[in-house]
């Protein structure tokens, strides 16, 4: 049965106690309305922890001023249900106040330069240094020895990577992969926010990752693809931050475009940001 804990020392001696029996953590970071890919990464860290904490938390600081922090959907009790049944062990609702306990403006933060300032970097200034500003201190409260991301986050996981790196955080970094709706569109809190017309052509993003990956395979030029790219998901309906295409370290693909590469999109639909990606 899970455990709901909102106090630190409390958390804290749960993962005192499992270390002390020579137990492996695992940390699931959340914002909470779990879904399918949520419950996908619970599995993905059991298989590298014995014991699985997840944390449910939105953080203020990974938000810009125009965007939807108070009204990010906030589902705690179903969650709590959700991670039960995943077999999750403990379940971390801090409050803003325990996760920042000198208040926002005096809290330490950390900078995510490099990878972090390219793509949803431009698009959202500031959101990853909030992102690692929070998932540091999960680290420092959680102690886990694994803790995984989605791939849906793409360029999230990369900055957590160079964050856990540069830093030296003794933390095993895992990828979840990205779990569909059944036509395709990537599972994500922010999908209620569509209109029933406007989750209809939702699904268009998927498609058009679908065509830049076939029109690369095809040796379509790399400018033309992300040109054309733009302009189908302009037809649906959407206003673009970026359809691009990238190498998996996100710098841009070489001259000769050989080897792997991702594409990735994060575009608007009536209000709601969307993002997702390809790997191929
Ligand atoms: O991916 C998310 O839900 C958030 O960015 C994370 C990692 C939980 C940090 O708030």
């Amino acid at each position: 049965m899970i455990e709901s804990v909102t106090e630190l020392p409390r958390l804290r001696a749960l993962v005192a106690g499992w270390k002390r029996e020579g137990l492996r953590v695992g940390l699931v970071p959340t914002m909470g309305n779990l879904h399918a890919g949520h419950f996908s990464l619970v599995e993905r860290v059991r298989e590298r922890a014995d014991r699985v904490v997840a944390s449910i938390f939105v953080n203020p600081t990974q938000f810009g001023p125009n965007e939807d922090f108070s009204r990010y959907p906030r589902t705690p009790d179903a969650d709590i249900a959700g991670l039960d049944q995943a077999g999750c062990d403990v379940a971390w609702l801090p409050s803003v106040a325990a996760m920042y306990p000198l208040g926002i403006e005096k809290a330490m933060r950390m900078h995510a330069p490099g990878v972090g300032e390219t793509l949803e970097g431009e698009s959202r200034p500031g959101h990853f240094d909030g992102v690692c500003t929070v998932v540091s201190r999960l680290f420092n409260q959680v102690q886990p020895d694994a803790a995984a991301f989605g791939r849906k986050d793409y360029q999230q996981l990369a900055v957590i990577r160079q964050m856990v790196q540069d830093m030296a955080f003794p933390v095993e970094i895992l990828a979840g992969d990205i779990v569909r709706e059944a036509d395709g569109l990537a599972m994500s809190s922010r999908n209620q926010y569509l209109s029933a017309d406007a989750r209809v052509r939702a699904v268009e993003m998927y498609r058009t990752l679908q065509a830049m990956r076939e029109a690369r395979i095809d040796g379509v030029e790399i400018a033309e693809i992300e040109g054309n790219a733009s302009q189908r998901l302009r037809n649906a309906g959407f206003v673009v931050d970026y359809a691009v295409l990238r190498q998996p370290s996100l710098a841009l693909p070489d001259a000769g475009g050989s080897g792997s590469l991702m594409a990735l999109i994060a575009a608007k639909l009536d209000s709601t940001r969307l993002i997702d990606n390809l790997e191929f």
